[in-house]
C-alpha cells in the first residue's frame, strides 16, 4: 500500500555531509519538484539550497535570496528557483512570485515554508534542520509527501542517503 509520506532522519555532521545530501537530491530532481527548507534562523536552509544548486550549475554563487525573495538558476534542462520567504508580509504576494511558473519549468525551494500556509504543494520533499549553539552539526528530517514519498522510499532503500 501507497503511504503519504516517509520520513528519513540524518545527523549531518558538517559541510561535506550537508553536500553529499545535496548531490543525492539533485541526481533525482525534475521539473515540478517541491522543496520545503525549514528551521529557525541560522539552521542552516541557505547553505543546503546553495549546495544544492552549485551541484547542477557549478561555480554559481547563490546568495540567500532574503530580499529578493526569489533567485532563478539555469541548470541544463532544468531551471531552479530558490526562493525566501521570511520578509512575505501576506500569503497573497505568493501570487506574484510566480512559484506555478518557476514549478512548470523546474524545482522551486523554498525556505520559511510554513509563510505560504495551505499553498503549499501536498507533493513535496520537507527538509527540518535543527541545530545547537556552536556546533556543526545539523540534525535533519526529510519527509516525502505524496508523490515524494515512494521517491524518497528509493532513494533510502538504495542507502544514497546515510
Ligand atoms: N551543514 C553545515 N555545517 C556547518 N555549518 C553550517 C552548515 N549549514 C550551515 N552552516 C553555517 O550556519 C550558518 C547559517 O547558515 P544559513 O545561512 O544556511 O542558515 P539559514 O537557515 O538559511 O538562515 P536564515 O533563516 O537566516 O535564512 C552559516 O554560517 C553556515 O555556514
Ligand atoms: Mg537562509
Amino acid at each position: 500500500m501507497a503511504c503519504d509520506s516517509y520520513m528519513v532522519q540524518l545527523t549531518l555532521d558538517g559541510m561535506q555531509a550537508t553536500e553529499r545530501l545535496a548531490r543525492v537530491l539533485a541526481g533525482c530532481l525534475r521539473k515540478g519538484d517541491f522543496i520545503a527548507l525549514a528551521g529557525a534562523l541560522g539552521a542552516g536552509k541557505t547553505t543546503l539550497a546553495r549546495c544544492l544548486v552549485q551541484t547542477l550549475v557549478p561555480g554559481e554563487e547563490v546568495p540567500s535570496p532574503t530580499f529578493t525573495l526569489v533567485q532563478a538558476y539555469d541548470a541544463p534542462g532544468l531551471r531552479i528557483a530558490h526562493a525566501d520567504l521570511y520578509r512575505l508580509r501576506s500569503e497573497r504576494e505568493i501570487v506574484e512570485l510566480g512559484f506555478d511558473e518557476a514549478l512548470e519549468a523546474g524545482v522551486l525551494i523554498v525556505e520559511w515554508p510554513d509563510r505560504m500556509g495551505g499553498l503549499m504543494p501536498a507533493d513535496r520533499l520537507d527538509i527540518i534542520l535543527e541545530v545547537d549553539d556552536g556546533v556543526e552539526e545539523r540534525r535533519t528530517k526529510i519527509i516525502g509527501r505524496g508523490a515524494w514519498a515512494e521517491r524518497l522510499r528509493g532513494l533510502h532503500r538504495a542507502r544514497s542517503l546515510s
